[in-house]
This record gives structure tokens, sequence and C-alpha cells, in this order.
């Protein structure tokens, strides 16, 4: 029976893990900059102190340390926690006083995503959904895989400047339709690490609400560019827009705590949509467990224990914000560093910001740096030096650290000189 099917291509950024574990060289040796996956100094992977704890909390009580079914949506402990964490400024908690917040928990930003696509479908109301060239290679695929047909690319990135093409960003968002859905990465845009300022979002909302265009927002790097709340200006934004002058009707917030808790492997999330009105949000709520339900039942339980506890105990949220400004300021100081050794190494980049051509290295923000190194360029790399990124020139900053920092400068350099 499936005699039709053909092999499928390996997914871009997953399959470099895999090709970096086969390759037989020393670990010491290889450099694995695929994945955004946050990693130490010492290049191990990182559990932060204040999981650990959580952890242990988890373990000694003997209400939480079960594996029992979760509810569809997860926990309400859970959805309070995450509301009040997300939608904590003047008008989004307008907002969630108004009863016009669905939150579920989700299975990370993927799966969220996922719900969230499945829902627009079954809505039959979406036309186009856009998502910034370039994007996250599987943003695509989440929305065709449930059905929704056009999706379309909005220009983001200049790829001659290095930098936000905003005027032609600006353009195609306001050549869209009423209803139209835009994807926009809340901060540490992936794979570009170039975002709007502040004043550049406020230009980017104005064409949305006059458009009446259905922001969706995907956040999975929150916190890594300013903090925990700065990072949310965005959201805050649209928010009060939305309280003021009710013309963008709802809002969708696909949010992951993947990278900020480092909990990958527990695929906890949550998904948020900002309703009409309370019986609008009643009617998606049952519709979304209906999806749930046929999909994967209910969520997995261990990381939405941990989040609940790291949101729900003060001591344990104020260590959790100083390691992601410990994960911040290692990914800004590792940026620093291949940028002084490029240069050092007199190795003329790409870019066209300075006398480097490295200078949208430290200009970029978060876990990637889109280096403009080339695909022969990759491919070269990985063969004859073991340094394994997407085939795009995306690295992830987190594989980078003071011990191999030296060997990957001197790398890159050589295939700039051939
Ligand atoms: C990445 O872009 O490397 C991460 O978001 C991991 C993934 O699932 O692709």
């Amino acid at each position: 029976i499936f005699r039709n099917l053909k092999l499928a291509p390996a997914d871009p950024i997953l399959s470099q893990t895999i090709s970096f574990n086969n390759d037989p060289k020393p670990l010491n040796y290889k450099i694995n900059l695929g994945v955004g996956a946050y990693r130490d100094d010492n290049g191990n992977s990182y559990i932060l102190n204040s999981v650990k704890k959580a952890e242990e909390l988890i373990r000694n009580d003997s209400n939480l340390n079960n594996h029992e079914y979760l509810p569809i949506l997860g926990t309400n402990n859970y959805i309070e926690l995450v509301q009040n964490f997300l939608f904590k400024d003047e008008y989004s908690n307008k907002l969630l006083n108004e009863n016009r917040i669905l939150t579920g928990q989700s299975l990370s930003g993927t799966g969220s995503l996922r719900l969230i696509s499945e829902l627009l479908k079954i809505s039959n109301n979406v036309n186009k959904i856009v998502i910034p060239n370039p994007s996250w290679s599987n943003h695509k695929s989440i929305f065709i895989k449930s059905g929704i047909e056009k999706i379309d690319n909005y220009r983001y990135y200049n790829f001659k400047t290095q930098r936000l093409d905003l005027v032609g960003m600006l353009e195609d968002l306001n050549s869209l339709n009423p209803g139209d859905g835009v994807l926009l990465h809340v901060c540490c845009h992936n794979p570009t690490g170039v975002d709007p300022n502040n004043e550049e979002w406020d230009k980017i909302l104005e064409i949305i609400e006059r458009k009446q265009l259905i922001p969706i927002f995907d956040m999975a790097y929150q916190g890594f560019d300013k903090n925990l709340n700065d990072d949310l200006y965005i959201i805050e934004r649209t928010c009060e827009l939305i309280f003021k002058n009710n013309k963008i009707k709802n809002m969708i917030l696909c949010q992951s705590f993947a990278k900020t808790l480092g909990l990958y492997g527990e695929r906890i999330g949550s998904f948020s949509i900002i309703t009409s009105n309370k019986e609008e949000k009643e009617i998606l709520e049952s519709q979304i467990k209906v999806i749930i339900r046929s999909m994967y039942s209910s969520p997995p339980c261990q990381g939405s224990k941990i989040v609940e506890m790291v949101l729900s105990n003060p001591e344990l949220y104020n260590e959790w914000e100083l390691e992601v400004g410990i994960m911040r300021d290692r990914l800004k100081e590792m940026r620093m560093l291949l940028f002084n050794e490029l240069k050092r190494l007199n190795c003329h980049g790409p870019g066209v910001n300075g006398p480097t051509g490295w200078e949208h290295l430290i200009e970029q923000n978060g876990m990637f740096c889109f280096t403009g190194i080339l695909p022969d360029q990759v491919a070269a790399l990985e063969k004859d030096s073991s340094i394994y990124m997407t085939s795009n020139g995306r690295i992830s900053i987190a594989g980078i650290n003071s011990g191999n920092v030296g060997r990957l400068s001197r790398a890159i350099a050589g295939v700039f000189s051939v």
C-alpha cells in the first residue's frame, strides 16, 4: 500500500545533528553549529539550576510526583501562570480580565503553531498566510501539512545589506487583504538574527491594524535579545491596539520554553489566542480540544510541572531570569569572539556594514548568525573541517566556545581565501 511514496528529503536542521554524530572524528574536534540548542563554554548541554531545583521539588512533592494524565489544554494552574507571565502589562492584562485570552499547553513552539494552523484551517476563513523571507524552515511545512494552501513570503531580510528590508516588508504587508495571516518572529529572528526595533515594529503594526491582518507571533527566544520582559514589546503593543481600537480582531501567540528553560526534549510551550469576546473564546476552546484529543490526546506532564514550579516560586523565577541573562551574555560574547578572531586573521567577510565584512555577526541578535557563508563553503567546512551548519549559512552561536573559536575562525578564513 505504500508503493506510491517516495523518499522524503531529510530535515535541513535536525539532519545536521545526525551527520555530526555520525562523523567519526573526535568529539573535541568536531564543531556542531547546526541545531539551535544552548551549550556552555565547554560545549556541554546546560541544565539550568532553576530547573534542577524545580525537578527536586517535584520529586519530593507527593501530589506532583506522578505520571497522571493532564487535561487536554494542560492544568488550570499551568494556563493561569503562563497567562500571567505573558500578559502582565496594562493592556494585555485588561484583555485577560475580560476573559478574551484562550491559552493552552502545547508541544513547544512547533506543536503550538500546528494547533493554530489546524484551527485556522477549519475556520475556513483564512485565504493566505505570509511568512518572512527567509524564515525557520519548518514554518511553511507546518501550515501546508494542516491543509492551508496559500503560503507566501514577505520581504524581510535584505541579503545585500544584511539588515531588515523594512521598506520591502511594509510594501508586502500593505498589499495583503483583511483576514490574511502574518507570521512574525517576536525576537531573535530565526535564521537571520535580524529584528525590527520598537519604532519599526510600530510601523509594521500600523499596517496590520489598518489592513486588519491576523498577527501570528512565534516566540521561541524570549529573553535572548534584551530580557524576558522587554522582548515582549510587540506583543504588548498589539494587545494595546486591540484593547483600545478593536480593529485587529484576533492575535495569536505561539510560545516555547524549549530554549529559555533549556527544556528542548520536554516539548513544552503554549498557544494563546486573543479572541473578540468570551463567546468566541469558548467556541475556539471547544474546537481546539477536539483537535488535540484526536492528535495526541493530552499533553506530556514533566515539562509543564517544571514550568509551573519556576513561574510560581519567586526564588526560582529570579534565578531563572539570571540564568537567561547568562545564556544571553554568553551568546553575545561568542559573537564578539568570532568577529575578533576573523578580524585578526584578516579574513574579509561577505558583509557590507563595515571594514571587516563581518559586522553583521555582532549586529544580529539571539541564538543564530546568518553568516553569508555560501552553500559550497558550508559543504567544504563540513567535509574538510567537520564543522556543521545549515546549508543557508546559519550558525548556532551556542555551538561556539572559547576552546573551538580559533579553529572555527581559521577554517572559515580558509574557505574565504580560495
Ligand atoms: C532550530 O531552528 O535549530 C531550532 O528551532 C530547532 C528546530 O526544531 O529546528
